[in-house]
Parts: C-alpha cells; sequence; structure tokens
C-alpha cells in the first residue's frame, strides 16, 4: 500500500483546498444566528461522501440538526467499520483573540507544525479529523482497495450534547449495525510519539442559580444585612473542594474505579514533560487533587470545574450594587463507573443543601453522558496499532483522554460495539480556543494511516 502515500502527494493539495472551503462554513451549533450555515454543511459533507464514492448518501433530519449517512456495502460476509464525526463547531468566540478570522482558514507555520498548520475553527475538532476519513475512503474506493463496507455518520450537535443522535441511533440499530466504530475526533502524544486514545471521561453538565433579595439593592443601604448571592455563591462554590482538592460532595466518588499500582506505573511511562506543560501555559506550578500526576489528574481522575460565572454589575467604572441573583455553569468529568445521572443527582442534593438560609437555590442539570474505556486486547485496538506502526514507524501508546465524547458509551449500549479513537490532532492545536488549528502534516497522516486500518482490521477479522 505504498501507493497510498504517492496518491497523496499527487492530491495533497485539492485535499487541503478541500478542508479549507469546509472550514469557511461557519456551522456553530450552539448558536442560532448560525443555523444556515449549520444546515449547508449538512449537504457540503452529504456531497464530499457521495464524491468519495458512498453508494447512499442522504441527510436524516431529527429535531435538531440533520445526521448525515452513507454507506458502501461490498459483501455482507466483510466485517463494517462505522465512521463517526461531527460537522458542528464550538463558537469562535472572543474573535479579537484570533490571529486571522476563524472561518477564514489560512496555513501558518507553529513550533509544533513546522510544516505548517491549518487556523480555523472546527480545523482540528472535528472537521479536519472526520475529512481524513473522506479522503481515506476516496484512496481506497477509487483505488480499488476497499477491503470491507463502510458506513458514516456525521453529526452536527455534538458540540451541543448529541441528543437527537441518541434518538437517532436507538431507532436505527439495523441500519447502524457494525463490528467497529472508528472516531477521529481526539488527540495524540506529539507528531513522534504517536498515541491511541484508550478512554474518554463522562460529562456532567449543571447551571446553578442563587437569588438572594427580590431586586438588586443598595450596596450601603441593604450591604451586611441581607445575604449577596454573590458572596454566597463564591462561597458555595469554593466549599465544593476541600483542601487536599479532593470534591466534597457526599458519595461522588464512591464507584470511581481506582487503578492498581500496576496500571498507574504502565501509565507513568508514556513520555511527559511537566516542564514543557507549564511552559506552554504560562504557568508556574500544576494545580489538582494530592496524590495524583498531572496525567492521572486529567485522565483517570473526577473533576469539578466552574466553566462561568456572573452577576451583578460587570460594566465600565463602579456601581454599588447587591444583585438579586449570581449564576454558574459547572462540569463535572467522570470516570469509568461514575454514572452521571446519579452524580448529577447527588450534585443538586449537595448543592441546595449548603445553601444558607436567606439565598434560595436552584440546580438546572443541563447535559451530559457516560465515560468510556476500550479494551485494547480486541483486533479493533490491534488494527489501529499496526496501523499507527506502519505510517509512523513506532508502536503507539495506549493513553485514556481528559476529553468527553459522551456518544461512545451510548454507541456501545445500543449498538453493541466498541470504538477505537484515532486521534491525530496535539493539545496544543487550541481546540474550543481561539486559533484553533490542525496541522497539515497530521491532516495528512491521518489520511495515511486509516486505510491501513481497514486492511489490518479486515485480514484480523478473517482470521
Ligand atoms: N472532540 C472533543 C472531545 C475530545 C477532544 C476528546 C480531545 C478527547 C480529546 C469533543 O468535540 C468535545 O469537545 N466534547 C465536549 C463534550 C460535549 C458534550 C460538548 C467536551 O469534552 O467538553
Ligand atoms: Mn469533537
Ligand atoms: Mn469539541
Amino acid at each position: 500500500m505504498e501507493a497510498i502515500k504517492n496518491y497523496i502527494s499527487e492530491h495533497k493539495e485539492r485535499f487541503i483546498s478541500e478542508l479549507i472551503d469546509l472550514l469557511k462554513m461557519p456551522s456553530v451549533s450552539a448558536d442560532t444566528a448560525f443555523t444556515q450555515d449549520v444546515l449547508d454543511t449538512a449537504d457540503a459533507v452529504k456531497k464530499a461522501l457521495t464524491e468519495a464514492g458512498c453508494d447512499a448518501v442522504e441527510i436524516c433530519e431529527t429535531d435538531g440538526y440533520p445526521i448525515v449517512y452513507g454507506e458502501k456495502i461490498i459483501n455482507s460476509d466483510l466485517p463494517t467499520v462505522l465512521v463517526y464525526g461531527h460537522y458542528d463547531v464550538q463558537p469562535a468566540d472572543p474573535i479579537n483573540l484570533w490571529t486571522s478570522p476563524p472561518f477564514e482558514p489560512v496555513i501558518k507555520k507553529t513550533d509544533k507544525h513546522p510544516e505548517g498548520a491549518i487556523f480555523a475553527r472546527g480545523a482540528c475538532d472535528d472537521k479536519g479529523q472526520m475529512y481524513m476519513h473522506v479522503k481515506a475512503m476516496e484512496y481506497m474506493v477509487k483505488t480499488n482497495q476497499l477491503p470491507c463496507n463502510v458506513k458514516f455518520m456525521i453529526e452536527g450537535e455534538e458540540e451541543v450534547g448529541s441528543s437527537n443522535l441518541a434518538i437517532f441511533v436507538a431507532n436505527n440499530k439495523e441500519k447502524l449495525a457494525n463490528d467497529i466504530i472508528l472516531i477521529s475526533d481526539t488527540g495524540m502524544i506529539a507528531n513522534d510519539v504517536p498515541s491511541i486514545t484508550t478512554g474518554l471521561r463522562g460529562l456532567s453538565y449543571v447551571e446553578v442559580e442563587v437569588t438572594g433579595p427580590n431586586r438588586d439593592l443598595h450596596s450601603g443601604l441593604y450591604g451586611g444585612a441581607v445575604a449577596n448571592p454573590i458572596n454566597i455563591l463564591t462561597k458555595m462554590i469554593a466549599s465544593l473542594h476541600d483542601e487536599n482538592n479532593h470534591i466534597t460532595i457526599p458519595g461522588f466518588y464512591d464507584k470511581v474505579e481506582e487503578l492498581s499500582k500496576e496500571e498507574r506505573a504502565e501509565m507513568a511511562k508514556a513520555p511527559f514533560s511537566l516542564e514543557n506543560y507549564k511552559d506552554a501555559l504560562d504557568i508556574d506550578a500544576v494545580y489538582g487533587e494530592n496524590g495524583y500526576t498531572t496525567n492521572e489528574r486529567n485522565s483517570i481522575r473526577p473533576t469539578l470545574d466552574v466553566n462561568g460565572i456572573w452577576g451583578g454589575y460587570t460594566g465600565e467604572g463602579a456601581k454599588t450594587v447587591i444583585a438579586s441573583k449570581a449564576f454558574a455553569k459547572i462540569s463535572m468529568r467522570l470516570v469509568p463507573n461514575q454514572d452521571w445521572k446519579e452524580i448529577t443527582e447527588l450534585f443538586k442534593k449537595h448543592f441546595e443543601s449548603i445553601a444558607p438560609e436567606g439565598a434560595k437555590v436552584l440546580v438546572k442539570p443541563h447535559h451530559g453522558g457516560q465515560g468510556y474505556v476500550t479494551p485494547i486486547n480486541t483486533i479493533g485496538y490491534q488494527a489501529a496499532s499496526k496501523a499507527y506502526e506502519t505510517t509512523f514507524g513506532k508502536k503507539p501508546i495506549p493513553q485514556r483522554s481528559g476529553g468527553s465524547i459522551p456518544i461512545v458509551a451510548l454507541f456501545e449500549k445500543e449498538l453493541n460495539s466498541k470504538t477505537i479513537l484515532m486521534g491525530f490532532g496535539l493539545d496544543s492545536d487550541a481546540i474550543h480556543s481561539p486559533n484553533e488549528h490542525f496541522g497539515v502534516w497530521n491532516y495528512l497522516k491521518g489520511i495515511e494511516t486509516i486505510p491501513y486500518f481497514y486492511k489490518y482490521y479486515t485480514e484480523l477479522f478473517k482470521k
């Protein structure tokens, strides 16, 4: 299959320009100002799948944004790979922190990407990574090397919780039947340290509201005599961690899977420089749960973080006021065995219980999902590992990620299949941040590696 390298060098300018065209479409699922753009992007994905050689490409309507589905079934005796990805992107703001406009992709060199990276919202998460699969498919179909059946399911609501996809999956089990699910929507350690993501954290996302007096008050006339919701809220939030940075919600850790010494030692072998980590973030120390390393804190341990907090006067100058209400958005990242609905309930019960007299607390659950760990003794993992070994010349390291793709646990439950997470992004690619980018090298390496997965997976499947 050296041929894939030739195919890539022959077509790489087109591969890049097609991705750039897709990145120009502002498919922000969270913001209704972009509704038409999200719908147009679904059409563009449909066209791309058709051109890549999928046989039956359809736009599947949902109560939200559509799911683009396409397949190529060559022989029912052969295995079926289901590729999942998302065409929606995170909001681009704060726009003023971008060095070039988020929906006007440009290629710029970076320290980590000396060959250049495409800067645009969605470049890495997930349009660039999703499109690698479309181009790998094009290669396999055009050169008659597709070794098995393929189904594509590309959704438009991943960044807002995938609730309509969950319904679609439950209602279309037969259509989506597969032997293995393949996703590129995660990262790897470094371009010379390939890794395969073997775990995703679960998530519980809640919003809280604290109400004090029934109207905003003069902070002199009433200050000191009534509960100030912002003071109360920040105090309540501060109490959610103890001096060891453990989360104080009763029952929160009850089901957390404790890794054995051996498993932790194995994890610690992955190359990691704390100095580089701190340098990259301009921090002089890391911070987190006592007794765990940085890599453990952000993968095998659960967390609780305020994602946003507001209330009172934040405009120019000063206004002396005690606000009537204060708000916060809080995410909890969960690890295997923690049930997100149960944790959401525990949070709600606890948060309501710690509200002092004189303040009312409302907890509004948003969305969530279960964590996921993929076993490495499967033919799916072995095929992926061999694929990386072939194209990177190195065996990839299995590594659990801190991020979440809640739909993966649901796939396992509804479709009864495992997911292989072949991510080609780097942590420094700034997903969800200003100046998101995806290395051109990574993009092309992904296109090169994916066809080997199909080849090895089909070979191992037949054995
Ligand atoms: N692709 C990311 C998740 C990710 C990134 C996992 C890197 C591992 C490594 C996905 O698009 C995402 O952002 N997920 C959200 C959750 C979702 C429910 C909004 C997340 O992790 O915050
Ligand atoms: Mn993603
Ligand atoms: Mn994302």
